[in-house]
């Protein structure tokens, strides 16, 4: 894994965003004395006259809204992962398929940022982002993450349930799946340009598994703005899945009847499914998913947990699936 590892990276859960910290912030973002905040999370980039990507540190406008007070309802049972460790640890393959993208990923325009919402739905519709920050409820949960590359991660996501989109959404009785769509910027996306890939990067889920209370829509991490990398400006979080289904940067939200062929399964099928739930006993083709590395904690690993350790939450949607045959671990 390439990346450096220092002592003392790890703050307890308790640190992750104290809620004194979040009242202090507030105040001090309401008062317009937004400073720089960490690794693009509190800037976003203009478009210059000539159409380039012109990197220029305003102030995202979204920012008053951090930090969003926490839920106490999803619990750890690890250390937060320390910030700059998952700020520049990711998997973003529009700008590489190296783990170290986060400054190319700085190019990526976000703002204005629009989402199409349209499919099977009363009535189809673009939202502004901020516009749409305007009518959910954000909060903060500390969820752990697991990549199906056997690295895991726990992050205090802030963001609002994706049930609230679906409400506004309204899908017709005829939806069954929800397909979302990431950017297609290859200009500003160099590895966009890699034709092995079939872009844009898509992913779905099923309207249960849209609509169960873990399903996150992601707009903020460590009580501020979303960091480019991480998917800003909105993102998906399905905890008890593994991560490549967490879309980053989603512009398009299309509720359906057939199931969305994802990303994953498209460019490579026999390792990569729909369901992808995170299973201890169930290897991927090339490596065992039986335990998983600590990012951030000098190599140490723990046993994966099926259903990431979420089965409480989400098990229930899978039982008749899973007598009928489906692949749900893949
Ligand atoms: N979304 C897009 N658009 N492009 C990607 O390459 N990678 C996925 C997922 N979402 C990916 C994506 C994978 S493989 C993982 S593990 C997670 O994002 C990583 O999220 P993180 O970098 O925020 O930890």
């Amino acid at each position: 894994m390439n990346i450096k590892r220092k002592k003392g990276w790890e703050i307890p859960e308790s640190q992750a965003t104290p809620e004194t910290v979040f009242r202090n912030r507030r105040r001090f973002l309401t008062a317009g004395a937004a400073g720089a905040l960490a690794l693009g999370g509190g800037a976003y980039l203009a478009i210059g006259q000539g159409g380039d990507a012109v990197a220029q540190a305003q102030p995202d406008p979204s920012a008053g809204l951090y930090p969003a007070p926490r839920s106490m309802r999803y619990r750890l049972d690890r250390e937060v992962t320390e910030e700059k460790v998952s700020t520049t640890y990711n998997n973003f393959y529009e700008f590489g398929t190296s783990k170290n993208i986060w400054q190319a990923a700085q190019k990526l325009p976000i703002r204005p940022w629009q989402v199409k919402i349209d499919g099977l739905v009363a009535k189809e519709m673009v939202v502004d982002i901020d516009d749409l920050l305007k009518k959910v409820q954000l909060e903060e949960r500390l969820y752990r993450h697991r990549c199906v590359e056997a690295w895991s991660m726990a992050v205090p996501w802030t963001g609002f349930p994706m049930k609230a989109l679906v409400d506004i959404a309204q899908p017709t009785s005829a939806a069954k799946y929800v397909r979302m769509e990431t950017f297609n910027r290859p200009d500003v996306a160099s590895g966009m340009k890699a034709s092995f890939y079939s872009w844009p990067y898509i992913e779905g889920l099923t309207m249960a598994e849209a609509t169960n209370e873990l399903t996150l829509m992601v707009t903020g991490i460590y009580g501020k703005p979303l960091p480019k990398q991480m998917g800003a400006p909105i993102r998906l979080v399905t905890p008890w899945k593994y991560g490549f289904k967490c879309i980053k940067s989603i512009v398009r939200v299309t509720f359906t009847d057939e199931r969305p062929r994802s990303f994953w399964e498209v460019s490579q099928g026999s390792e990569y499914g729909f369901w992808a739930n995170v299973n201890p006993r169930v290897s991927h083709p090339r490596w065992s998913q039986a335990s998983e590395e600590i990012i951030g904690t000098g190599g140490k690993r723990v046993p994966t947990q099926l259903y990431n350790g979420y089965g409480d939450f989400v098990a229930s949607m899978y039982t008749d699936l899973e007598k009928s045959g489906e692949r749900l671990w893949m």
